[in-house]
This record gives structure tokens, sequence and C-alpha cells, in this order.
């Protein structure tokens, strides 16, 4: 088919293939560049939950949501989390219900037809610091804070650019303007947040006693997004080992096997001998 095209159009179609094939080109190298972005990555940080066999650390996960109680829950929601989810991870029952009492839940209709409010349960979900997305935006300045329940899969790094998120707040380099409802962190895309420095050393006592530094604060908090986004993190580490165990045990029983059930077949000998004339 191409050998009966005229030469012009011969010409032509080469040089729109070349064109496309150049442009491609050039729109991958301006990709990858713009992939190659001024955020600072993250560093990797030694969480103790790391490594295949490693379970969260839960007095740090209760410590976790202590801070995201009294600090970040004024303006984060964490809607698919329930206060049952918290028994027999970071708080007993008792304690999980004791804390869902402190909050006032509407619910209705009674009798005759109004909503009342009444005390928690542990069946509710964490309640939202603000009724909808607008609000959470008119009190912040334009910036919508995040729900955290899934943050720490939400975020390339996980909890390791929150932490460096939280404790990255720094001044701006000289040359570089922000907004005034705005803070710099050189770890958020575009170093520019809406959200300010939201803690600090001691910005509330542990009820554990732990002393309250930034880091500590920080990692504890982070502790929590990391179980609040994979609650059954522990399980599933622990089924994985048991799934090594028990394989263990069967693929050595199935080599066993196999080599008994062929040993017949291996070890024959099959010989030809010719008959005698
Ligand atoms: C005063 C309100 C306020 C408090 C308190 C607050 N935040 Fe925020 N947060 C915001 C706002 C607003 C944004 C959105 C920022 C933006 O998009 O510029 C945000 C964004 C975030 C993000 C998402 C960043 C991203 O990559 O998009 C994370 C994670 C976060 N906050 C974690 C926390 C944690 C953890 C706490 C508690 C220690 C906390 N915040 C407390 C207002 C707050």
């Amino acid at each position: 088919m191409f050998a009966r095209l005229s030469r012009g159009s011969k010409v032509l179609l080469g040089a729109f293939g070349a064109l496309t094939a150049g442009g491609a080109g050039v729109v991958t190298a301006l990709h990858v560049s713009v992939n190659a972005d001024e955020n600072v990555h993250p560093p990797s940080l030694d969480w103790s939950h790391n490594g295949v066999f490693n379970a969260l650390d839960h007095k740090s996960i209760r410590r976790g949501y202590q801070v995201y109680r009294q600090v970040c829950a004024t303006c984060h929601s964490m809607k698919y989390l329930a206060f049952r989810n918290l028994i027999g991870v970071t708080h007993t029952e008792e304690e999980a219900k004791v804390i869902a009492e402190e909050y006032l839940f509407k619910d209705g209709p009674d009798e005759e037809g109004n909503l009342f409010d009444r005390p928690g349960k542990l069946s509710d979900y964490f309640p939202r610091p603000y009724e909808n997305d607008e609000q959470a935006r008119a009190a912040n300045a334009g910036a919508l804070p995040p729900d955290l329940s899934y943050i720490a899969l939400a975020r390339h790094g996980g909890e390791d650019y929150i932490f460096a998120l939280l404790t990255g707040y720094c001044d701006p380099p000289a040359g570089v303007d922000i907004r005034d409802e705005l803070y710099y962190n050189p770890y958020f895309p575009g170093q520019a947040i809406g959200m300010a420095p939201p803690l600090y050393n001691e910005i509330l006592e542990y009820e554990d006693g732990t002393p309250a530094t930034l880091g500590q604060l920080t990692k504890d908090v982070c502790t929590f997004l990391r179980w609040a986004a994979e609650p059954e993190h522990d399980q599933r580490k622990r089924m994985g080992l048991k799934m090594l165990m028990i394989f263990s045990l069967l693929i050595s029983a199935a080599y066993y096997l196999k080599r008994h059930k062929w040993t017949v077949m291996k070890s024959r000998k099959i010989a030809y001998r010719p008959p005698p004339n």
C-alpha cells in the first residue's frame, strides 16, 4: 500500500511520523523533569512497626489518639473511625464508653418528630469538627483540612511524610514570599501550607506521664494515623508469620512425599538386551 503513494505523500507521512515521535519524546522529557520536583523528600524513619514481624506500638497509638483528640480534631475529621474501634487496641470497653459519652450526637426524631441530642455510644463515629467542607474552608482561610482516617495511605511516604510535615516548619528561604495566611513547609507540595504548625513541646500533658516533646507527640500521632489507615496491620503480620510456619512444614512434607512416590520411577533402570540370535 505504501508503495502506491506518491513521493510527496511519502515525505509528508515520514515528516508527520518523525514529528509525532519527537513530540512524544519532548512530552516524556518534560514529564520526567516535572516529576523531579522541588519538594524535599521525607527521610525514612526507623519506626518500631517497620519490618515483617513487628506490630504497632499500642501505647504509642493510645497517646497518638490523645494528640488527635486534643489537637488535630479541632480541624480534622476522622469520619471512618468509630469509638468501638478503640476497644482492645488502645482502650478497654469501659474507657471507650466514657470517651464516647463525652460527646453529644444528634439523634431522632422522637415521638413528636424533633431531633434531640444524646451522649455518644460505642457505635457512633468520631464527631466532625465542621458541618461541611464549606464551613471547614471558611474557618481555615480557604484550605480544607482533609479527613485523617486514611491519610497515612493517601500520601506518598505515609507516616514518614506526616512526621516530616509536622516537624518540618521553618522560615522561608530568602527571596521566597508566602501569603499571610500560609506557612512555609519544605515537605508540603508547593511549600505553602494552610495549616499552622499544630504541635509544639508540651502542648498537652500525656495521661501516662510520657514527656510531651514535639518529637514524641508527632511520633505518637503518626503511629495512631498509621493504625487508623490500616487497623488490620498486626493481624496481617501475624497471619503472615503463621503462613510461613505452616507452609515451611507443608513444603518439606510435600517434598518428602514426592521423593517417596517417585522413587520407583527415578531409580529404575531401562536396558535393552538384544535377543540372542
Ligand atoms: C487549626 C486547624 C488545624 C489543626 C489543629 C490541624 N490541622 Fe492539619 N491541616 C489543616 C488545614 C487547613 C490543612 C490543609 C492545608 C492545605 O491544603 O494547604 C491541613 C492539612 C493536613 C494534612 C495534609 C497535608 C497534605 O499533604 O495534604 C495532614 C497530614 C495534617 N493536616 C495533619 C494534622 C495533624 C496530625 C494534626 C494534629 C497534630 C493537625 N493536622 C492539626 C488544619 C489543621
